[in-house]
């Protein structure tokens, strides 16, 4: 299959890479990628990684790194992607393509009036806001127009970055303004395709813990409906659905499309 977003030779970073929907990201468009591309597979669980990786055809150069990326600074990222690039000129490369995936659904038993705590805002939006903008940043000028490489940027985001939900006001309002972040940056650099890609409700670790702890009964009903009438959608649905939304590249820079549009 032909897909312009991932042709060539790529550099392929992924974050959040060791399970869910980062996974089946890395497999799958691993598998479309031309020979002497390169994956960058980020997240904290090393084991994990490295099995996405033994799936990936060894035609492309893997690179898993153990991270956390709530923690990292700039310089960090930057060593990582140059550690990756030893030996190899970036404009060797076609086209970066960059999947911000990572995600936590933050503590949602709690309602915004007992949301106090600003270093646990600071924290939630350091690993799901500020550091995903910032490596976005750092790949940029490591591939800045000087390399000619293409770039393909993908941001996961969620429907409740447009819907508010009960008891999920980190996620919601994180989600929300990552969906902007991508939406001002596009504006900037008109040259980069940009999708925000709303997976829909997946069979995940994620969705296991909003359906158990979420304080809104309301949500806990609707997740265990879509989970008893086997509605919930597979990994493997949502990735297929990215790379046919990827391929057939209706949207605008900087969009926001979910599974169940119909574009
Ligand atoms: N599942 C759904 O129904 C659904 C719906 C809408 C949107 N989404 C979005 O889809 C994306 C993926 O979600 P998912 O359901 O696949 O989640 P998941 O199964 O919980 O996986 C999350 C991934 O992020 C990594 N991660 C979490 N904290 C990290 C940290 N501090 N540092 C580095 N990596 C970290 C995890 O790896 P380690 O634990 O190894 O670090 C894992 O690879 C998220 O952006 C989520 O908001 C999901």
């Amino acid at each position: 299959m032909s897909i312009e977003a991932l042709s060539g030779k790529v550099f392929l970073v992924i974050t959040g890479a060791s399970r869910g929907i980062g996974r089946e990201i890395a497999i799958t468009f691993g598998s479309l990628l031309q020979e002497g591309s390169h994956i960058l597979l980020l997240a904290r669980n090393l084991n994990g990684l490295q099995e996405v990786a033994k799936n990936i055809p060894s035609k492309v150069t893997v690179h898993t790194v153990s991270m956390d990326l709530g923690e990292v600074t700039k310089t960090d990222f930057e060593k990582t992607i140059l550690g990756c690039l030893k030996g190899i000129t970036r404009d060797a490369f076609d086209r970066v393509v960059i999947v911000h995936n990572v995600g936590t659904i933050g503590d949602i038993s709690k309602f915004v009036n007992d949301m106090l705590d600003v270093d646990d805002w600071k924290q939630f939006y350091t690993l799901n806001f500020f550091l995903p903008a910032v490596l976005n940043a750092v790949i940029m000028n490591l591939f800045d127009k000087s390399t000619n490489t293409k770039k393909v940027v993908i941001n996961i985001t969620s429907l409740y970055a447009v819907q508010a939900n009960a008891a999920c006001g980190y996620y919601c309002t994180v989600k929300a303004a990552r969906e902007m972040y991508f939406k001002v940056f596009a504006l900037e650099n008109p040259d980069v395709n940009v999708l925000s890609y709303s997976p829909g409700p997946v069979e995940t670790d994620m969705f296991h813990t909003v359906y158990e702890t979420i304080a809104n009964p309301d949500t806990k009903k609707k997740l265990k409906r879509l989970h008893e009438t086997n509605t919930i959608l597979t990994t493997e649905q949502t990735v297929n659905r990215l790379v046919k939304i990827l391929k057939e590249h209706k949207y605008n820079a900087g969009d926001r499309v979910d599974y169940f549009d119909d574009i």
